[in-house]
């Protein structure tokens, strides 16, 4: 067991954490960067509707499947496409699916919130540009994150797997942000890190003083994520940070994700193994491995639902 009942990292290495859910302002952003950030990308993007209302039952006790349900029934697509998903193969089942109310108790409560969320959230790494391989690919880097964060959760017992799921699936929504706001001189900053051996944080901290990570973190704190998902989202290019087990999830996934594809973070040629968030984790080259094809085979499963 590497992480604590309160989701604290209790593995060799691993730092003093910042306790769950508590709201503050990222350490490693401060009021220049801010005021920097909001002066580049103006009014940061509001929560969407679905993922407001999925994000608002996820915080009650006395959520219920129907309230769910009604929030589901309000996008038709998601409707079908939640239905569509319990009736895939992987979830194999005799009788086909034709009820919402089935869908999520066979796909689960938590997951059906987040599988909500994140088809709501998929407009938001498209606003602004066009959705050609690149955007394709980084939505796909979001989504494959947010399984691998859900998947480390349940490897080394972070309880709260769905709120890793969220944090991997928003890590990275700042480049999103960025490529709207600048679009000529973030694609400039990304043609740099395609040429040069430097990482897209680097860059980014060269041209801007502030990375996608600061980005990500405050979108995250405006939309009201625990201190938590904020810290986790802002360090995930830091080499080691000293927030809790999400934060080590996070940067892990992210490892594991860009060793799976072309991603243009450059984050290392190393295995994900071999990075301070998998040690910290206690995940050797095999369980990296597990992770890996837990992710495909899922993202196969579900490429309807995320629109892959
Ligand atoms: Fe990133
Ligand atoms: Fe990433």
């Amino acid at each position: 067991m590497t992480v604590d009942p309160t989701g604290r990292l209790i593995s060799a290495g691993a730092s003093k954490p910042a306790g769950p859910g508590v709201h503050h302002v990222p350490k490693n952003i401060d009021a220049d960067q801010v005021k920097r950030i909001i002066s580049v990308t103006g009014r940061l993007p509001r929560v969407p509707p679905v993922a407001a209302q999925m994000m608002e039952l996820v915080g009650r006790q006395d959520a219920t499947v129907w309230d769910l349900e009604k929030v589901i029934s309000s996008d038709q697509v998601l409707a079908a496409r939640i239905l569509e998903t319990a009736n895939s193969v992987f979830y194999s089942f005799d009788q086909k699916i034709s009820a919402l109310s089935h869908a999520i108790v066979i796909l689960g409560f938590r997951a059906v919130q987040s599988m909500s969320i994140a088809h709501s959230s998929c407009d938001l790494f498209r606003r602004g540009m066009q959705f050609g391989p690149k955007e394709k690919h980084r939505w796909e880097h979001s989504i494959g994150c947010a399984m691998s964060c859900r998947q480390i959760s349940r490897v080394v017992g972070y309880k709260q797997e769905e709120t890793a799921f969220i944090t991997g699936l928003l890590h990275d929504v700042g480049k999103a942000v960025l490529y709207e706001a600048i679009p000529k001189r973030y694609g400039r900053i990304v043609e740099i890190v395609d040429g040069e051996p430097r990482s897209l944080a680097e860059v980014e901290n060269e041209n801007l003083g502030f990375h996608h990570g600061h980005v990500g973190a405050l979108i995250a704190q405006r939309w009201n994520f625990s201190g938590e998902v904020v810290e986790a989202i802002a360090t995930h290019h830091e080499a080691r940070t000293n927030g809790g087990a999400l934060s080590a999830i996070l940067a892990a996934s992210n490892d594991i994700c860009h060793g799976m594809d072309a991603g243009t973070e450059r984050v290392g040629e190393k295995p994900a193994s071999d990075g301070w968030a998998a040690a910290a984790l206690s995940l050797d080259e095999k369980a990296c491995s597990r992770v890996r094809e837990m992710v495909t085979e899922i993202v196969e499963v579900e490429r309807n639902l995320y629109e892959l």
